[in-house]
């Protein structure tokens, strides 16, 4: 089906070079807010990363976006190069990076399976949030092998797609007509599959003039609100599209991230979750109370994320060392 020619795959870092300067990736300097929830996994995340790296001489942060988390734990290591494949990311990591006034940082425009650095470069490579949109991750992983020293290690961030509220959260717009302000419908299906792990997301274009346009513009209900939840899967909808985009995403638990790291030449690997700090003030009502200590409750969950269970936790955390056999 996707063979046809109305699908256009795009790529993930394509998707994010779009929603460059939007939202979390905007060109500001982050203020992290007590009440957020997001802004104490991101504190979660630099406590790990900066416990992970500290003392390191040359870190490689693959993916790095607008410069979460390099911008924050540079002055516990040597010297920490960001690479993206995103154009638009690196300009505003740049712009953060000028008025942070670190100089031992470097953004810059690079392909995670094409490193242009020589063998045995660094001594940590993080990737946050990155692994689970690298199109080749096998390639990606080799060419992080390589760059890396024997000696060195990888710490890496991933989503858990096992936690529940990721999964609700992420399921809010399956599956809805949209009539844009030029008139246009849009229709978005988002397919989960389970082993393997994966997530397409289709975004889609009806035609008006269709059997199926016709109808949704006949209804009154849609003519109002300009969106409909329907019950149509993606190859009911398809004979009515004039062009269908998608991108796959992978998505990670624990024991699928840990194969893909073995199987890719890496040991002494170690997951470790977290991302339930938060979930647990709030549901005891305390979250206002402690939003004060937000940095010091931060910092603690880095500190006991070796504790949680990941299989219950929002986020994974993995630790690993390159192996010295060969991986075909
Ligand atoms: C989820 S974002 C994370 C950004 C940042 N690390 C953060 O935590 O805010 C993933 C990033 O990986 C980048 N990316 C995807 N594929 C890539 C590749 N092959 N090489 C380098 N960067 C890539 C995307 O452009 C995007 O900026």
């Amino acid at each position: 089906m996707k063979n046809h020619p109305i699908y256009k795959r795009v790529e993930q870092w394509e998707i994010y070079d779009r929603i460059t300067g939007q939202g979390i990736y905007a060109d500001v300097d982050k203020e992290f807010l007590s009440a957020e929830r997001y802004d104490w996994t991101l504190l979660t995340e630099i406590e790990l990363f900066r416990n992970a790296v500290k003392g390191c001489k040359k870190v490689l942060d693959i993916g790095c976006g607008t410069g979460h988390p390099s911008l924050y734990i540079a002055k516990d290591v040597g010297v920490i190069i960001g690479i993206d494949k995103s154009e638009r990311m690196i300009e505003i990591a740049k712009n953060r990076l000028r008025r942070s006034g670190a100089d031992n940082i470097v953004f810059e425009v690079g392909d995670a399976g094409n490193l242009k650095f020589p063998d045995e470069s660094f001594d940590a490579i993080i990737l946050c949030g990155s692994l689970a949109t690298l199109s080749d991750k096998k390639k990606s992983l080799q060419e992080i092998k390589r760059v890396l020293m024997k000696n060195g290690k990888v710490a890496c961030i991933e989503a858990n797609w096992l936690y529940q509220s990721t999964h609700e959260r992420h399921f809010q717009r399956e599956g809805n007509f949209v009539l844009t302000e030029k008139g246009s419908i849009r229709y978005r299906y988002v397919r989960r599959s389970v082993r393997p792990h994966k997530e397409t997301d289709y975004r889609c274009v009806i035609n008006s003039k269709s059997a199926l346009g016709k109808k949704l513009l006949s209804n009154p209900h849609f003519l109002k609100h300009k969106t409909l939840k329907a019950e149509m899967s993606i190859e009911e909808v398809e004979p009515y599209c004039d062009e269908i985009e998608y991108d796959e995403q992978e998505s990670f638990d624990a024991e699928i991230i840990v194969s893909l790291f073995a199987e890719n030449g890496f040991k002494d690997i170690v997951v470790s979750g977290y991302g339930i700090m938060y979930d647990l003030l709030d549901s005891a009502g305390l979250v206002s109370k402690m939003a004060s200590y937000m940095k010091e409750l931060s910092q603690a969950e880095a500190t006991i994320s070796r504790l949680l269970d990941p299989l219950r936790t929002e986020m994974l955390f993995l630790v690993c060392k390159p192996n010295s056999t060969i991986v075909q």
